[in-house]
């Protein structure tokens, strides 16, 4: 993994949140997702050098700073040195790093500012020559996973690194082969914040995973089962669960042909379907996030709508004709992270 630059080099880095359009609670099966990368996320200047990662930030006055040979990341202060440190252990450099990070992504509201931190580092550490970026975010999955606790998949960091300028990102979570959908221009991808933090979105997300593998050990991968299978399991919450990721997984590919086909409506009406099934079968939605698509969607001009991230608060995205959103961020699809030199 350990591909760096020389020492005192300047760097500057960006890497990119994401917005995921469908695929809810689908990767960690191995399922498909439709996300992309969005142009707000997070900078990382600085030079590489010292023995320890030193990083200031602009949203904390507290410094991230992390020894090169750190075991237990988890422990690290103040709380965002967690996923440097998480960066850290994975990458393990021979050299550190020393410099500034900033971002235009509003933190831990479902964007994966988290990611885009991981990736930021990750690529300060490593450099972009020759480096695989699948390897590198799985990584940061693994930093991630360490850091915070969260089992989360593989989108976020994923998409983070292989973005698409104007595209967004169709990616085969078992294989993780990613094939790029182009997102048509003159439509609006608009993201809002329900104003709800996601306080229980950690201990609500490893529990929905667990039910998710646990119906896939029953039926095997979720990613090949039918509804009959689905329909034959005894648990109510397993079959919930299953029924979900099953359901969700079709409409991803529905929403790529549609896509493809010029269809915004058919598309926009799959991802408010999207939405029931994280509400009913996945439960993963709450009462504000509930209201805040249904308003969205009896809005004129908006196609459809639907929470985006892990859930238990956070943002929706919504489809819509430009300007008819008046909240929130209307984002732009984009390319992945980049590394250049100052
Ligand atoms: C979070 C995780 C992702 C994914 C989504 C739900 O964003 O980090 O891996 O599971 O939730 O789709």
């Amino acid at each position: 993994m350990v591909n760096e630059r020389s020492a005192n080099e300047q760097l500057r880095v960006w890497a990119p949140g994401r917005v995921n359009l469908i695929g809810g609670h689908t990767d960690y099966s191995g399922g498909l997702v439709l996300p992309m990368a969005i142009d707000l996320g997070t900078v990382i200047v600085g030079r590489r050098g010292h023995d320890r990662v030193v990083l200031v930030s602009r949203d904390d006055p507290d410094p991230a700073e992390v020894p090169l040979h750190v075991t237990d990341p988890a422990s690290v202060t103040p709380d965002w040195a967690r996923y440097v440190a998480g960066v850290v252990a994975e990458v393990v450099p021979g050299i550190g790093f020393i410099g500034q990070v900033s971002t235009t992504l509003p933190i831990g509201t479902g964007l994966s500012s988290s990611a885009a931190l991981e990736v930021a580092v990750a690529l300060a550490l490593v450099g972009d020559d020759r480096v695989d970026r699948r390897q590198l975010a799985l990584a940061c999955q693994r930093a991630e996973h360490r850091a915070s606790g969260v089992p989360c998949g593989i989108m976020d960091q994923l998409t983070s690194l292989l973005g698409v300028d104007g595209h967004a990102l169709l990616i085969d979570c078992t294989t993780l082969d990613v094939t790029p959908v182009p997102m048509p221009d003159d439509i609006a991808v608009v993201v809002v914040d329900s104003g709800e933090r996601r306080s229980l979105a950690s201990v609500g997300y490893g529990d929905r995973r667990s039910e998710v593998i646990r119906a896939a050990e029953i039926l095997g991968p979720l990613s090949s089962a039918t509804l009959d299978d689905v329909e034959r399991l005894d648990d109510d919450a397993l079959r919930k669960r299953a029924r979900h990721v099953v359901t969700e997984n079709q409409r991803v590919r529905d929403v790529v042909e549609k896509l493809a086909g010029g269809d915004v409506a058919g598309a926009g009406a799959l991802m408010t379907e999207s939405h029931s099934s994280l509400r009913d079968n996945q439960e993963v939605t709450t009462a504000a996030l509930d209201a805040l698509v249904a308003r969205l969607v009896a809005t004129p001009g908006v196609y459809g709508a639907r929470l985006t991230g892990g859930g238990f608060g956070g943002c929706v995205v919504a489809l819509a004709d430009p300007g008819v959103i008046d909240v929130g961020w209307t984002v732009v699809p984009s390319a992945g992270a980049s590394v250049a030199p100052l």
